[in-house]
């Protein structure tokens, strides 16, 4: 039975999984890298509950329970009593394996280690720790606390238990779970990010104008975001380098990244985070 869980990473994703686990009733330690990142985390969970006191959907006293249960830590070997543990650090392999290695020597040996990233190899990461068959992705979207997708990828070496405990725990949180197995950019990202870099070829290419593109996907096919302004949301960086790990992990000329998306990248026009990107916030 899972009853705690450990955070690493207090971003967006990391801080988002946090809350939503919390409110489903866990223990959870958030861990991060200064006490700065961790204050301003726990700033964004108190605003995000508020929305829900506000509209009267939480008491404040639950909304106090629920920030209650999360501890936070600079510290890694805090995680020795956790029953599970999701990584959501920046993408970047050798970090991720940095952590994940030491997550292995401090997480009890039944405990499962699951990766939030958006589009490295379960795989490769399962590989690093002593315990592939308890390794596993764990996909959440962005926002998470809206958001009902998990989708849990299955490296090579994932065990069925594994699995169906990360799908029971995904539910336990409120969400609905979608299996795949490992390949790059796994469903999601393979589906997603093709189109938004179709549209910045499309605005490239002088076919519409930000606006246009993005109403059309509106309003026509009913995206609650147009692909342009999704694209910002997500952050121009991180849909570069998923589509380059489409490119690569397919050696397919259809995923190549369009020149427009990298020199906006080059420029540090990455959009909602930086104040611009195809949009000025
Ligand atoms: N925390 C808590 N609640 C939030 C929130 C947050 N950060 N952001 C929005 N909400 C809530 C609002 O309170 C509101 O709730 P109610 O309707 O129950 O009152 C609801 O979400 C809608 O919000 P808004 O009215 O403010 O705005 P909106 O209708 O424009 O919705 C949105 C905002 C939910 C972000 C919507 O635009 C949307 O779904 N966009 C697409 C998001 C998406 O595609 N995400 C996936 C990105 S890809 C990814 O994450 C994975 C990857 O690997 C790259």
């Amino acid at each position: 039975m899972i009853k705690s869980i450990g955070v690493v990473g207090a971003g967006t994703m990391g801080n988002g999984i946090a809350q939503v686990a919390a409110r489903a009733g866990l223990d959870v330690i958030l861990r991060d890298v200064t006490d700065d990142l961790l204050v301003r985390a726990l700033g964004t969970i108190d605003k995000s509950l508020q929305r829900d006191v506000d509209k009267q959907r939480l008491t404040v006293e639950a909304k106090r329970e629920i920030i209650a249960r999360i501890k936070s830590t600079t510290v890694v070997a805090d995680f020795e009593s956790v029953d599970f543990v999701v990584e959501a650090i920046y993408e970047d392999f050798s970090a991720k394996a940095e952590l994940l290695k030491e997550l292995d020597r401090v997480c009890r040996a039944e405990v499962i280690l699951a990766s939030n990233t958006s589009s490295i190899s379960i795989t490769r990461l399962g590989a690093v720790t002593s315990r592939p068959d308890r390794f596993v992705g764990m996909h959440f979207m962005n926002p998470v606390p809206v958001m009902k997708l998990v989708e849990i990828i299955r490296g090579i070496a994932t065990s069925d238990q594994t699995y169906s405990d990360t799908r029971e725990l995904a539910e336990a949180m409120g969400k609905t779970a979608v299996e795949v197995n490992d390949a790059p950019g796994f469903v999601s990202n393979r589906v997603l990010m093709p189109m938004i870099n179709e549209a910045v070829f499309a605005l490239y290419e002088g076919v519409g104008t930000p606006d246009a593109i993005d109403q059309i996907m509106k309003l026509g096919m009913n995206h609650p975001m147009g692909p342009l302004q999704l694209a910002d949301f997500i952050g121009l960086d991180v849909c570069l380098a998923i589509m380059n790990v489409l490119y690569d992990g397919f050696n397919d000329s259809k995923y190549r990244p369009c020149p427009l998306l990298r020199k906006y990248v080059d420029a540090g026009w990455l959009g909602r985070k930086t104040g611009k990107g195809f949009y000025q916030y």
